[in-house]
């Protein structure tokens, strides 16, 4: 039961950071059997951003996090929490959150990493509004950070043109009623975990010469049904999340979904009868960045000035696991 004591949380900053690198369709053409044509049709993508072998994925959530801490005239010793969603983390442990924490010198810090595949920026998100609703934290960094290009099987033509490297962060701190988080949901379905998966790595298959030669370490997935479970959940999810907060789709003014195929967000864009220009689109430029492409298209939309003062925002995603959530928003542009 929501008690009306409650503080609102609400994101008062956001930041991205892209790695520099561009990987075109025509470069993928020269490794494996694909085309311009197909992938654009397919997926609407046409180039993504891929790190260097130096940069791994706490270089690149730093930078996001910095980004986010300026535009919210914070300093790093201000924050209380910071979560990393990732599925690429730079190893097993420590966990990425913490190197993010030294890289930041955000010493008055917890941090931890939580895993949701691309659900993971919405999941963070949910967990930081329990901590501000209460009162236990004030300022808490929510960063969705993949360097998938590292686990990416660049011989298998099914999945190496989908996935792209990004950073996006978001501070969510304590803001006045009637803005910021008006609801949020989060689910899952364990029993469809095997259609997304990288198997080898951790205590199921160890890291072994047999894996390394079976090419375990890279994203396997079924792509067509992953397809369908995204095109059913999106809507559904959406719905559910705006009417846990009294609202309907006819009250959506901006929605900003997981960038995975624009043929996905076609089809919750027309699930939740919104006209195409209310939705963010940029899985063009970055392709599929998992936990990083709901916080870098909010960031960017914010960024062009998108989002006005009291529109409502909703972001929806879903992902490996499997896992999916909404977030509905009351938008504010603080310090603007
Ligand atoms: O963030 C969550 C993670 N993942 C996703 O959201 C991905 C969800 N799935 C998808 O976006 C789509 O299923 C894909 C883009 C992966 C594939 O599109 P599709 O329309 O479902 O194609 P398909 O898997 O049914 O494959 C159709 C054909 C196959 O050939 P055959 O068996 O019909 O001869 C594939 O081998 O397309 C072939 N194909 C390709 N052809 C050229 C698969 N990948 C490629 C490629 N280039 N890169």
């Amino acid at each position: 039961m929501l008690n009306n004591s409650m503080r609102c949380a609400g994101i008062i900053a956001t930041g991205s950071y892209m790695p520099e690198t561009i990987v075109t369709n025509a470069d993928l053409e020269k490794l494996v059997d694909t085309n311009e044509e197909w992938i654009i049709s397919r997926t609407g993508i046409e180039q993504r951003r891929i790190s260097d072998e130096n940069t791994a994925t706490s270089d690149i959530a730093t930078k996001a996090a910095q980004n986010a801490l300026s535009k919210a005239g914070l300093k790093a010793e201000d924050i209380d929490l910071i979560m990393v969603a990732t599925v690429t983390p730079d190893m097993a442990f420590p966990s990425t959150a913490c190197i993010v924490q030294k890289n930041l010198g955000a010493v008055n810090a917890a941090a931890f990493d939580l895993e949701a595949a691309c659900s993971g920026f919405i999941y963070g998100i949910t967990i930081a509004e329990q901590f501000i609703k209460t009162g236990f934290y004030k300022n808490i960094l929510v960063i969705g950070a993949e360097t998938l290009s590292k686990i990416t099987d660049y011989t298998d033509r099914n999945t190496c043109v989908l996935f792209g490297d990004g950073a996006g962060a978001a501070i969510i701190s304590e803001v006045e009623a009637g803005y910021g988080i008006l609801s949020t949901y989060i689910g899952a379905r364990g029993e469809d975990g095997n259609l997304l998966i990288q198997p080898a790595g951790g205590s199921r298959l160890p890291a072994s010469q047999k894996t390394l030669d079976e090419r375990q370490h890279f994203i396997k997935m079924d792509g067509s049904e992953v397809f369908k479970f995204a095109i059913k959940i999106m809507g559904e999810a959406a719905e559910k999340a705006l009417a846990s907060c009294g609202l309907t789709k006819e009250d959506i003014d901006y929605l900003i979904p997981h960038q995975a195929n624009t043929r996905i967000i076609e089809s919750a864009t027309k699930r939740l009868k919104i006209s195409p220009e209310k939705v963010y689109v940029n899985v063009n430029k970055y392709g599929n960045m998992s936990a990083a492409s709901i916080a870098v298209a909010l960031d960017e939309a914010s960024d062009k000035g998108m989002l006005k003062d009291g529109d409502v925002v909703v972001l929806v995603g879903f992902g490996g696991g499997l896992t999916w959530g909404a977030t509905v928003l009351k938008w504010k542009n603080y310090g603007r």
